[in-house]
């Protein structure tokens, strides 16, 4: 684990633009009066997310003063958890390489190794052309899975050289990659398939209709709901007035997620709020990224951007 040192160049200053300042002053309303300080993890992400993907000194300090707590507990923070970088990162990916027990005997080293001769030596370094970084960090808690990498929101897991060169080639190249493992095995199943609890008569009792209970009334049969098809969402050619809203202040939206729903004719918040199931269930599969949209609240996210827009 390398020592967590802010970086020797430093930008001029910092503050929140005005969508992030909403954002912050909500999270610090989540708390009770005199306990804002609690919000200083929620801050201190906004701010980097703000920053290009890192966390400034100034931009540390800024939070601080916000939330009135001394420079060194808000620093504190920042350098504890390495989900805060202190370093530029890479504009396409920030790779985060889990470097603890079972993955290092699963092969982390190696690719470590292929960190190094593709991104830079020295972890904490964008690459020369500055689209990709690398850091080493402790277990994610995929360790089933291991060796494993992190990017953003993502893991991606049962890595071996070849795939990670892969992986890194894809993103690069711009193409669709699919997080999780990157071997034909289901969530962390046995690789090959079941091992255990495979005799089919350990189920027999289990598929024997069981009695029904001689007082109880009949339940209603109860069909399950069917899942809804997705389906594209109407875009529009250009954005209203020339102007579209920055979807990156949306959690969860970078520069690259941005390009592509453009090219899906998607330029506003208020368009992103009225997207039906379906419609998010066909644009999480159609970024290579299903329950995604769902888990980081994109519609809950663009409603509320939207509402304060018309504000
Ligand atoms: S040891 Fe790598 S994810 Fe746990």
């Amino acid at each position: 684990m390398a020592v967590r040192r802010l970086a020797e160049e430093q930008p001029e200053g910092f503050a929140f633009d005005a969508a992030n300042m909403a954002r912050a002053r909500r999270e610090i309303a989540k708390y009770p009066p005199g306990r804002q300080q609690s919000a200083i993890i929620g801050l201190l992400w906004e701010a980097q997310s703000q920053n290009g993907g890192w966390l400034s000194e100034p931009a540390i300090r800024y939070v601080a003063e916000m939330l009135g707590m001394p420079y060194i507990r808000a620093l504190e923070v920042a350098t504890f958890y390495t989900m805060f970088n202190l370093h530029p990162v890479g504009t396409v990916a920030h790779i985060q390489v889990c470097g603890t027990t079972p993955c290092m005997l699963r092969g982390s080293e190696a690719l470590m190794d292929i960190c190094r001769h593709r991104i830079h030596h020295d972890q904490d370094h964008p690459s020369a052309d500055g689209r990709f970084s690398w850091i080493e960090v402790e277990c994610a808690g995929t360790c089933v899975n291991a060796p494993m990498v992190q990017i953003g929101s993502e893991v991606f897991e049962d890595l071996t050289p070849e795939t990670f060169n892969r992986l890194i080639d894809d993103l690069d190249a711009g193409r669709p990659v699919k997080p999780g493992p990157q071997v034909a095995r289901h969530l962390s199943e046995p690789e090959g398939g079941p091992t255990t609890l495979t005799d089919p008569s350990l189920y027999a009792a289990a598929a024997k209709p069981a009695a029904a209970p001689v007082a109880a009334p009949a339940a209603p049969v109860v069909a399950p709901a069917p899942a809804s098809p997705a389906a594209k969402p109407a875009g529009i050619a250009a954005p209203r007035g020339g102007r579209g809203d920055d979807l990156k202040v949306l959690n969860g939206i970078g520069p690259k997620i941005e390009k592509t729903l453009h090219e899906l004719g998607v330029f506003h918040f208020d368009q992103i709020a009225a997207w039906t199931p379906a419609e998010v269930r066909w644009v999480g599969e159609h970024l290579a990224f299903p329950g995604r949209i769902e888990r980081e609240h994109w519609v809950e996210q663009a409603k509320a951007l939207a509402a304060g827009k018309g504000a």
